[in-house]
C-alpha cells in the first residue's frame, strides 16, 4: 500500500499550524479543549475508519489539548523543547521503521549511534572507548548504567550474577546523595535493591553532597551523585568524590539528566570539573539537547561491564557490524532514537549546543534578577538554568495563588516544588525556543497575577 498524499499533506499542515502557534497559543490547554478530550471515549470500532479521519480527529481534539511544553514560555519541570531538525529526523526514521537492535535491521541507525557516541564522548571529555547506550529517559539511563556498575562490582567480588542471582549475591553498598533524583531509587528498586540497604549522605542548602560526611568507601560500593540538582541545578564536588572512590575501588555514577550537558558550555563547563573522573553517567537528550521524546543516553567508561550486562544471544540473532546496538541497552527491539540525537548534534555543532545551553542559563539568571526586583526571593544560587523562588514575606499560600493565576492566563507555566521545607516554585529554562521576549511575557503575567 503506498502512502496516501492527502493523509501526509494534512498531517504536515497540522504540524506546521501547531508549530506556528507555539509563540502565541496558551501554554496550558483551555478548559474547553480539555473537556473535549472525552470525545475520545468511544467503543472499540467494529468497522474501519479512514486513516485521514483518524488523524483529523487526533488533530482537532488533540492539538488544542496539548500542554505547550515546547513553548518558550513553559518553565515547569525540566522538559526541554524540540529542535525542528530532530522532529524531521524522527518523522523520516519512523517512516523507515528500522528496528535498532541489530546492524542488519538498521544499518543507518547502527552507524549513526556509533557516530553520535564518538561525538558525545569527545564533547564530555571522556576516555576513548567509553560506551554509550541509547535509551528512553534518564530513569532508564540510570538503570542501564547501574546494571553495568553492579556487573563490574560482582565480577570483582568473584560473583556471577547471571547464574547465581541476586538472592545469593554478596552485598553491594549503595551510597546516595540525600537529594538524589527519585528515579535513581526507582532504578535500584527495579534491580532488586531496597531503600533500607542505602546509605544516604547529607547535602548542603543547594543540594550538594557534604563531602566530609561521605562514609568510608570500599570496593563493593556504588556511589550516586549529581550534575544538576533537579531544583537548584547544583553540582556535586566530582573531583573530591571521585578521588575518594578511586582510592577505595568504588564505582561512581553521575545523574546528569540535564546538568551533564554543562560540559558543552564554554562559560560554565568548570561547574562540572572532574565529572569525567566518574565511571558512568545518565543524561537526557529530550531535555537540554531538545530532541523529541523519548531519548537519553547511558554512558559507561567500562565498556566490557556494560556489554556483559546486556549482551544476549539467541539462535537467530546476528552478530554483524562493528558495534551491535542492543549490547548497550536493556531492550532488544527499539526505535532509532540515536538518529535524532545525531541530527540535533550535527545541526547545532558543539558551538551551537554550547550557545543554546548558555542562552538558557542567562535567561534563568536574568529572570531571577527581575523577580527579585518584584518582591521575590531566589532561594538557590542560580548557577545554570534552574531557579527556586518564593515571596519575600514567605507567604507560600499567596505564592501558589499567584502562580495558579499565571497558569490560568496561559501566558506562562511554572511548576511547584518542595524545597528547604517549603512549598515554593521553580523556573527551568530548557527550551531552545525561549527568548528574552518570552521572559518579559512571563514577568508581565506574574505582575498581573500579583495585582
Ligand atoms: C536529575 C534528574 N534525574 C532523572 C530524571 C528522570 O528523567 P526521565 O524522566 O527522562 O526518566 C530527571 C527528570 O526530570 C532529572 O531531572
Amino acid at each position: 500500500m503506498s502512502f496516501d498524499d492527502k493523509l501526509f499533506d494534512y498531517t504536515l499542515k497540522a504540524a506546521k499550524e501547531f508549530e506556528d502557534g507555539l509563540a502565541s497559543n496558551p501554554v496550558v490547554p483551555t478548559s474547553e479543549a480539555l473537556d473535549n478530550i472525552k470525545l475520545f471515549d468511544q467503543p472499540m470500532p467494529i468497522a474501519k475508519t479512514k486513516a485521514i479521519d483518524v488523524i483529523k480527529m487526533l488533530n482537532e481534539i488533540g492539538s488544542p489539548a496539548t500542554t505547550l511544553t515546547r513553548s518558550g514560555r513553559f518553565f515547569g519541570f525540566v522538559v526541554g523543547g524540540t529542535l525542528p531538525v530532530s522532529v524531521a529526523s524522527s518523522w523520516l526514521t519512523s517512516t523507515w521503521d528500522q528496528n535498532s537492535s541489530l546492524t542488519v535491521l538498521g544499518y543507518v541507525n547502527a552507524k549513526l549511534e556509533q557516530v553520535a557516541q564518538k561525538w558525545i564522548v569527545e564533547m564530555l571529555e571522556l576516555p576513548t572507548g567509553t560506551a554509550v547506550g541509547f535509551v528512553t529517559g534518564a530513569t532508564m539511563a540510570g538503570f542501564t548504567s547501574l546494571c553495568a556498575a553492579r556487573t563490574r562490582i560482582y565480577n570483582n567480588l568473584g560473583y556471577d550474577l547471571k547464574t547465581g542471582g541476586l538472592r545469593n549475591a554478596p552485598k553491594i553498598r549503595f551510597i546516595l546523595s540525600e537529594d538524589i533524583h527519585s528515579t535513581n531509587i526507582r532504578a535500584l528498586n527495579y534491580m532488586g535493591y531496597g531503600t533500607d540497604e542505602f546509605e544516604y549522605v547529607p547535602v548542603d542548602e543547594d543540594g550538594r553532597i557534604i563531602v566530609d560526611q561521605i562514609p568510608k568507601l570500599d570496593n563493593n560500593c556504588i556511589m550516586l551523585i549529581q550534575a544538576g540538582n533537579i531544583n537548584s541545578g547544583a553540582f556535586d564536588d566530582f573531583k573530591t568524590i571521585c578521588a575518594l572512590a578511586k582510592k577505595a575501588g568504588a564505582w561512581v555514577h553521575v545523574d546528569g539528566a540535564f546538568g551533564g550537558w554543562i560540559k558543552v558550555s564554554p562559560t560554565r563547563k568548570h561547574l562540572a570539573d572532574g565529572m569525567e573522573l566518574a565511571d558512568s553517567w545518565s543524561i537526557d537528550c529530550h531535555k537540554w539537547l531538545n530532541v523529541p521524546y523519548d531519548s537519553a543516553i547511558a554512558i559507561c567508561r567500562d565498556r566490557e561491564a556494560m556489554m556483559e550486562a546486556f549482551t544476549i544471544t539467541a539462535s537467530y540473532l546476528t552478530t554483524d557490524g562493528e558495534r551491535i546496538p542492543n549490547n548497550f541497552t536493556p531492550e532488544l527491539s527499539r526505535r532509532a532514537r540515536g538518529i535524532d540525537v545525531w541530527a540535533a548534534l550535527k545541526h547545532l555543532g558543539k558551538e551551537g549546543f554550547g550557545e543554546l545551553i548558555d542562552r538558557c542559563c542567562d535567561h534563568a539568571s536574568n529572570f531571577s534578577k527581575e523577580l527579585e526586583k518584584m518582591g521575590f526571593t531566589i532561594m538557590n544560587d542560580v548557577v545554570i538554568n534552574q531557579a527556586v523562588f518564593c515571596l519575600n514575606d514567605n507567604d507560600d499560600q499567596r505564592l501558589k495563588e499567584i502562580m495558579d493565576k499565571v497558569a490560568e492566563s496561559g501566558k506562562a507555566w511554572f511548576g511547584p516544588t518542595h524545597w528547604q521545607g517549603r512549598d515554593v516554585y521553580r523556573i527551568s529554562v530548557s527550551s531552545h525556543e525561549t527568548t528574552s521576549a518570552d521572559i518579559d511575557v512571563a514577568l508581565e503575567a506574574i505582575k498581573e497575577a500579583m495585582a
